[in-house]
């Protein structure tokens, strides 16, 4: 072993979030257009899963074009340069190339010089994966600020003609700049994975081993690449009984209660798992509810952030205030951590 110590940072610093924001496409798409091609209803559709719209890009709109939407509100909101960000995290599992990742063009195009840059694949727990590790990044002393974003094309993913999935998702973005900070801003993560139910969310099959669905299906417009598919039951489940424990546990784990919370932000799953949650959680009545998915839809990892900055832009949750977040996806994954709304 050297006898050399090498240098490291000998304090930890306060980290927080300093702006944040979304971007959804324009187009709107009703329960109406999107039974069209599957055997359902509005009514069915609003009952079970609380959606009544969802917004979908444009065919030529990019990950990274959405990424650069939600980013440029954020730094602006943040009130931080491009030049002081030091990395920049993208949540997605939309982007539909393997390598390069896109976070570097994404920093490119912000005028972000020369930071650190990686795409990370944690579904619908993404953007609070990134939240975790950015805050672990600053705290660290590795960066000052780091840019993560939840961004989702999930479109381009979707089967329209399959039951189960064809309702649920939409796309947008949504991202946050976190950085140092004269107080903690960012409470411990609780977060793990299951990846013995891997299937229960998953493509229908590998890259490497496409079938085509189009010639499966023999329909001309279907998918000629891997959909996502889903055991929604199986995952509504999970997420109302597992996940509630870890929303108990990362309100502990920050030292506060839930009657100190100012909002609830849960991945926008399906309305009636927030319901669920809410009763299981015995949230105290004046916490505002995050319920972004009536008008968004599912969109992955873009949906806490996207939900979030609604509840501030619409005052229903106050700049400053406590808000806790969880989110849950295919891996299975799951994040959770109270923050302090920028
Ligand atoms: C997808 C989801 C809305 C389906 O709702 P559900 O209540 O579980 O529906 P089920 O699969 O149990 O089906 C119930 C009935 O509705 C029918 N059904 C299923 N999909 C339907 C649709 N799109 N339209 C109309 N009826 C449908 C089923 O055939 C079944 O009928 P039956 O009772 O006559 O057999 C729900 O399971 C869900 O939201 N799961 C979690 C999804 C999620 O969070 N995914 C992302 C995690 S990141």
């Amino acid at each position: 072993m050297t006898n050399k110590t090498l240098a490291a940072p000998q304090e930890l610093r306060y980290a927080r979030i300093h702006g944040l924001a979304g971007y959804r496409p324009e187009r709107v798409v009703t329960n109406d257009e999107v039974i069209e091609f599957i055997d359902s209803s509005d009514e069915w559709i609003q009952q079970r899963s609380g959606i009544v719209t969802r917004h979908i890009a444009a065919p030529e709109e990019s990950v990274i074009d959405m990424a650069e939407a939600a980013s440029r509100d954020a730094i602006t909101k943040s009130g931080v340069a491009p030049e002081q960000i030091g990395a920049v995290i993208m949540a997605t599992v939309t982007h539909p190339y393997q390598t390069p990742a896109a976070a570097p063009e994404l920093a490119f195009r912000l005028g972000i010089p020369d930071p650190a840059a990686l795409d990370i694949s944690a579904a619908c727990a993404g953007y609070c994966y990134g939240i975790s590790m950015a805050n672990d990044m600053v705290r660290a002393g590795t960066v000052d600020y780091v840019l993560v974003i939840g961004v989702e094309k999930l479109s381009d993913f979707t089967d329209k003609y399959d039951r189960g999935t064809a309702f649920i998702f939409g796309d947008g973005a949504g991202a946050a700049v976190v950085g140092i900070s004269d107080f903690q801003g960012i409470g411990p993560t609780l977060w793990g994975s299951l990846g013995d139910k891997r299937d229960l969310i998953t493509q229908r099959e590998p890259w490497t081993g496409l079938r085509g669905g189009m010639e499966e299906s023999g329909r001309q417009d279907a998918l000629d690449w891997p959909a996502f598919v889903m055991q929604g039951q199986s995952v509504f489940r999970w997420a109302v009984y597992d996940m509630v424990p870890v929303a108990v546990k990362a309100v502990e784990a920050a030292g506060i209660t839930p009657h100190d919370l100012d909002a609830f932000v849960p991945h926008q799953a399906n309305m009636r798992i927030t319901d669920a949650m809410v009763k299981a959680l015995k949230l105290p009545e004046h916490v505002p509810v995050a319920r972004d998915i009536a008008e968004t839809g599912n969109t992955s990892a873009a949906s806490v952030p996207l939900a979030m900055a609604r509840m501030l832009d619409e005052g229903e949750a106050p700049h400053g205030g406590l808000a806790l977040q969880i989110a849950f996806g295919a891996g299975l994954v799951y994040a959770a951590q109270v923050v302090v709304m920028p």
